[in-house]
């Protein structure tokens, strides 16, 4: 991977890095735990009493669910209880509340999904298809080299040897080099990037990962267009598409093989795996309060799905709790 490759992407790759910043540090070695990650977080986003510790600036929507059941899921109370009803919400990544809508990067949704029984089942991905470290030693060293030094700058130079020490963080890199500003949350493709499983009551075990792809197609802003807009322009841009025409996403499954891990989110699996859809969200309404006090945390599954040994995915409800705690008690 060339030097200059990597240099340019670390500006787009992650725009949570911020001014904010106070301190730098250097790759740890020890075993990182939640905490470690939301301070971090902090760090490089800023402190923003009350909001979420990542994807803090964000849209809240709501929908309902039309499960598509199949031989893959039978049984599953999620395909098989008619149209239930959906909590969304769509995000910037980032701690910064107030983060650039034009930049391109991270954007992410949530979806919780109701079943009668009071379960919930969710679903939260970003449009970015592969994830930047293969655990969270390597996902927490790589932001460590975005710290900036005393003098507010950080060094490219610590990023890109990091970048060529550490293969399982080069695809994400690469991905945020060409990766443009998103037209709208109602044009982005958003991936699980985790693998679960789904059991079903004969034994028979389904291994998949999904991702959410838009009715109305994916839709990025060329440099031209991005200079014309806003700096806030997603959360109008989503309601007037609503009012113009149904907004909805369909959850696909892809179905694993054997020799596709279970456990590595910087890995894809190969495109040619058989899809299948879970079922689609249509959105009916957008704005307002209504996912504030949600935590849209992945582990969250109903009967009969389960989340796999990711150390990445299991790192996520403990840093969703921790976030979700601080910014009720508006730290
Ligand atoms: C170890 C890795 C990760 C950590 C520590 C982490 C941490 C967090 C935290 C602390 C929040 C705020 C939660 C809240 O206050 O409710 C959050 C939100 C979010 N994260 Fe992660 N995350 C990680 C990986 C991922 C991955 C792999 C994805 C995508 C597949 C993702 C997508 C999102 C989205 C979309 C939100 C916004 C959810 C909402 O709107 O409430 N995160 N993350």
């Amino acid at each position: 991977m060339k030097h200059n490759l990597i240099t340019s992407s670390i500006t787009a790759a992650f725009i949570m890095a911020s001014a904010a910043a106070t301190s730098n540090a250097v790759a740890s070695e020890k075993e990182i735990q939640a905490n470690d990650l939301v301070e971090m977080f902090e760090k490089l986003g800023g402190k923003h009493p009350g909001y979420r510790k990542a994807h803090a600036n964000g849209l809240c929507a709501s929908g309902t669910f039309l499960p598509a059941p199949n031989k893959h899921f039978t049984g599953a109370a999620l395909l098989s209880s008619g149209e239930l009803p959906v909590s969304l919400r769509f995000s910037v990544g980032g701690a910064n509340p107030n983060s650039d809508e034009k930049a391109p990067g991270t954007r992410g949704v949530g979806m919780q999904i109701k079943l009668p029984n009071g379960a919930l089942h969710t679903f939260t991905g970003n449009n970015f298809p592969v994830f930047a470290g293969k655990n969270p030693e390597v996902f927490y060293g790589f932001l460590s080299t975005l710290l900036p030094d005393e003098n507010g700058k950080a060094d490219p130079e610590k990023t890109i040897a990091f970048v060529e020490n550490n293969p399982s963080v080069q695809a994400n890199v690469l991905w945020n080099k060409t990766a443009k500003t998103p037209a709208s949350f109602a044009n982005t493709e958003f991936f699980g990037l985790h693998t679960f499983y789904f059991e079903q009551s004969n034994g028979q075990k389904t291994k998949f990962r999904w991702n959410i792809e838009p009715s109305l197609g994916v839709k990025t802003l060329e440099k031209a267009e991005v200079a014309k807009m806003p700096s806030e322009f997603l959360a109008d841009t989503f309601a007037q598409q609503l009012k113009d025409s149904k907004v909805s996403f369909t959850i696909m499954a892809s179905l694993g093989e054997a020799e596709d891990s279970d456990i590595d989110p910087s890995k894809q699996w190969p495109s040619e795996r058989a899809k299948v859809a879970l079922g689609t969200v249509t959105v009916n309404t957008s704005g307002g309060d209504a996912c504030k006090n949600t935590n849209f945390d992945p582990n969250i599954l109903s009967a009969g799905f389960t989340p796999s040994a990711d150390p990445i995915l299991r790192m996520r409800s403990p840093a969703y709790a921790i976030s979700f705690g601080k910014r009720l008690s508006n730290q």
